[in-house]
């Protein structure tokens, strides 16, 4: 069986977490989410980077750092995780609900206008698949608005934006660390907080509401509960498991662009013939291959060809089923305009299994013959 995923480990992650131990600091904040943090910063050029403990724990540092308040609304597209809109709804916010474009899957920025009202406060861009959203627009209209763009890059790591990191081009943004992504610790994720402004009070939400980090820093004697918070650091193990990947995220970047590259030349064919359709990626937009997809023709075609590829031993999978179509989303959300492309592409998604050392060759030639195999099927 090809899984859909298989974590990389660089090999260094038991060396790191063992010095982390003796070391003797296991709490947070020690010598590895330094280096982490530091090398972050540096890489992606955010002002501060601090670790979390998830991408969701990181959305919801964003969520209490803009002050969301009850009825306030948050722009976002329906087609994305959970956790996007879920950080929000914790609050008291309303997540609003806006279409994705067919090219890149990621929200149609020439529709969030229409979709701001008086109690909107910030729009949530989501990089799918790691291919960036179109920022300048957004961050205009935010401007033009005044509100607050969070960025959702849960798999952007490592991936930019016209030479900028995803992450570092709103007020806010967030990565994700978790097994399934590129660069993992298992669980884990980092708040990277790009405005000044928002920074003092981004250490204290994490450290329960106190500004334990100024005390440690010397500029306060002791240390007090001084606003709301929670505990949304990791401990220094993960942050040693996560130094060991860090460490090796261009390479890493790079074996998964080599992998990405050949699925993307291999499906060529299909396309031109009409049988799937590949990711497109707009000029300006820095792969981090963090996913490879396919669209098929209709939901019975996706249904089959994840049945028939399972036969042949390759496990792949669909992706959202969208927010507004959820429980939670229906009572919480709201849904101002007609999801038209969010709906048809949510159905038709199929995503391949892509990790370093997998036989791409065998996931392609499979591919190939249970999807025409498929399409003459059905004629
Ligand atoms: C777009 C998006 N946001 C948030 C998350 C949550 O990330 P985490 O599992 O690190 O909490 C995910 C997880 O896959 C995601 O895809």
């Amino acid at each position: 069986m090809i899984p859909f995923n298989k974590p990389y480990l660089s090999g260094n992650e038991l060396l790191y977490i063992a010095d982390a131990y003796q070391r003797g600091q296991l709490a947070g904040d020690g010598f590895y989410t330094k280096r982490c943090s530091e090398w972050l910063e540096q890489t992606t050029g955010a002002q501060k980077v601090l670790l979390t403990h998830s991408c969701t724990a990181a959305l919801e540092m964003a969520a209490l750092l803009c002050d969301i308040k009850p009825g306030d609304e948050v722009i976002m597209p329906s087609y994305t995780f959970a956790s996007t809109a879920n950080a929000f709804v914790l609050c008291g916010g309303v997540p609003v609900f806006v279409d994705i474009r067919a090219d890149t899957l990621n929200i149609d920025e020439t529709q969030i206008e229409a979709a701001i009202t008086l109690h909107t406060r910030a729009i949530v861009p989501v990089h799918y698949a790691g291919v960036a959203c179109e920022m300048d627009t957004i961050m205009e209209i935010a401007k033009r608005h005044n509100l607050l763009v969070i960025e959702d890059a849960a798999q952007g790591v490592m991936a930019s934006y016209k030479g900028r990191a995803l992450g570092s081009i709103g007020h806010l943004g967030t990565y994700s660390f978790h097994e399934t992504k590129n660069v993992i610790s298992g669980e884990g994720g980092a708040l990277l907080v790009n405005d000044p402004s928002l920074v003092a009070r981004a250490e204290i939400i994490r450290e329960k509401g106190t500004n334990r980090n100024q005390f440690f820093r010397g500029q306060v004697d002791k240390y007090t509960w001084v606003d709301v918070g929670s505990s949304y650091l990791p401990g220094e193990i993960v942050a040693a498991f996560l130094w060991a990947q860090l460490e090796e995220a261009k390479q890493i970047t790079a074996k998964r662009l080599e992998l990405w590259n050949e699925y993307h030349r291999a499906f060529k064919g299909l396309e031109a013939e009409g049988s799937a359709r590949r990711p497109i990626i707009p000029e300006g937009c820095e792969l981090n291959a963090h996913m490879y997809f396919l669209l098929l023709k209709d939901l019975g075609t996706r249904t089959a060809f994840i049945e028939s590829m399972k036969r042949k031993g390759v496990q792949c999978v669909f992706h959202y089923v969208p927010l507004h179509t959820s429980p939670i989303g229906k009572k919480h959300g709201k849904t101002p305009a007609n999801l038209m492309v969010t709906n048809s592409l949510s159905d038709r998604l199929v995503r391949l299994p892509m990790w370093i050392g997998i036989n791409s060759t065998l996931v392609h030639e499979a591919t190939h013959f249970q999807l025409r195999g498929l399409l003459k099927n059905e004629i």
